[in-house]
C-alpha cells in the first residue's frame, strides 16, 4: 500500500494507524533518511543537504536504501509505503524489485488537503528525536508541553519544517510527485482519495473504507 500526499497532509499519522490496524510493515524514507543523518553515516550527512534544502535525495539513493530494506522484511507481511516513490524513475524501480520479490501494490491512497492546511500543520508539527512520535502543538499536543509521550525526551522543530523549506517541498510535490497519481492511474493498483483536513480519526475512518471497498471479495 502506498500513501501519497504533499508535506503535512498525514502520510506518517496514517501510516502508524494503518500498520497496527492491518498487521503490516511501514517504509518510511524520510524517518529512514533522518536515522542515517543521527548516526552520522555518510548516506545520512550527504542526504542532509538535500532534506534541509526541501529537494529530493537522488533516486539512485533512494531506490538502493529501499530495495535492501524491502528484502529485509518478512515477506508474509503486507507493506505500507510512506514517502516513497516520489518520482517515477522511483515508481518504476519499486515495480521492478516488487516483480522480482512477486510482490505487487495493491492500493495506492491519495491524502488530500489544501495548502493552508499543510503550512499550519506543519508549522506546528514537534517531533521526538528517539522514537519517532509526531505531536502538534495545536491539534494534538503532548500530555507535558515539549516531552515526549512515550520517552519523555525533549520534542524538536524538524529543520525542514522552516517555512521556506516547506514551500520548496510543497513546489517538489507538485513538480515531481503528483505526476505519480497519473501513473498508478494507468497501472493496476487501485487509487483512491481521501480528504487528509478532517480530524485524524475521521481521515483514518476515510482511509479504511477505501481500503474495504477494495479489497477483493
Ligand atoms: P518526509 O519525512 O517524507 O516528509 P514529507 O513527505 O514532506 O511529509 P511530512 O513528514 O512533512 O508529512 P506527513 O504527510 O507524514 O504528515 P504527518 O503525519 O507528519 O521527507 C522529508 C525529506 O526527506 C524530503 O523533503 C526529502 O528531502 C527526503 N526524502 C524522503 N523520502 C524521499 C524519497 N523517496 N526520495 C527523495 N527524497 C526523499 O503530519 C503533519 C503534522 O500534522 C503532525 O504534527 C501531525 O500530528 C499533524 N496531523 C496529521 N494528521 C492530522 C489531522 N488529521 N488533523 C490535525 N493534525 C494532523
Amino acid at each position: 500500500m502506498i500513501l501519497l500526499g504533499p508535506p503535512g497532509v498525514g502520510k506518517g499519522t496514517q501510516g502508524v494507524l494503518l500498520a497496527d490496524v492491518h498487521g503490516l510493515s511501514r517504509i518510511v524514507t524520510g524517518d529512514l533518511l533522518r536515522s542515517a543523518r543521527a548516526e552520522g553515516t555518510e548516506l545520512g550527512l550527504e542526504a542532509s543537504r538535500y532534506m534541509d534544502a526541501g529537494e529530493l535525495v537522488p533516486d539512485d539513493v533512494m531506490n538502493a536504501m529501499v530495495e535492501e530494506c524491502l528484502e529485509s522484511l518478512p515477506d508474509d507481511r503486507g507493506v505500507v509505503f510512506d514517502g516513497f516513490p516520489r518520482t517515477v524513475v522511483q515508481a518504476t524501480a519499486l515495480q521492478g524489485t516488487l516483480e522480482g520479490l512477486g510482490r505487487s501494490i495493491e492500493h495506492v491512497i491519495v491524502l488530500e488537503a489544501d495548502n493552508d492546511v499543510l503550512v499550519r500543520r506543519i508549522a506546528g508539527r514537534r517531533s521526538c528525536p528517539e522514537c519517532g512520535c509526531v505531536f502538534n502543538i495545536y491539534s494534538t499536543p503532548p500530555e507535558q508541553e515539549g516531552l515526549c509521550d512515550r520517552d519523555q525526551s525533549p520534542l524538536v522543530h524538524r529543520v525542514d519544517d522552516e517555512p521556506d523549506t516547506v514551500r520548496r517541498r510543497l513546489e517538489v510535490y507538485h513538480e515531481l510527485t503528483e505526476p505519480l497519481i497519473a501513473f498508478y492511474e494507468a497501472s493496476d493498483a487501485s487509487v483512491s482519495y481521501v480528504p487528509g483536513d478532517k480530524a485524524v480519526e475521521d481521515v483514518h475512518s476515510a482511509v479504511q473504507s477505501v481500503i474495504l471497498l477494495m479489497a477483493p471479495e
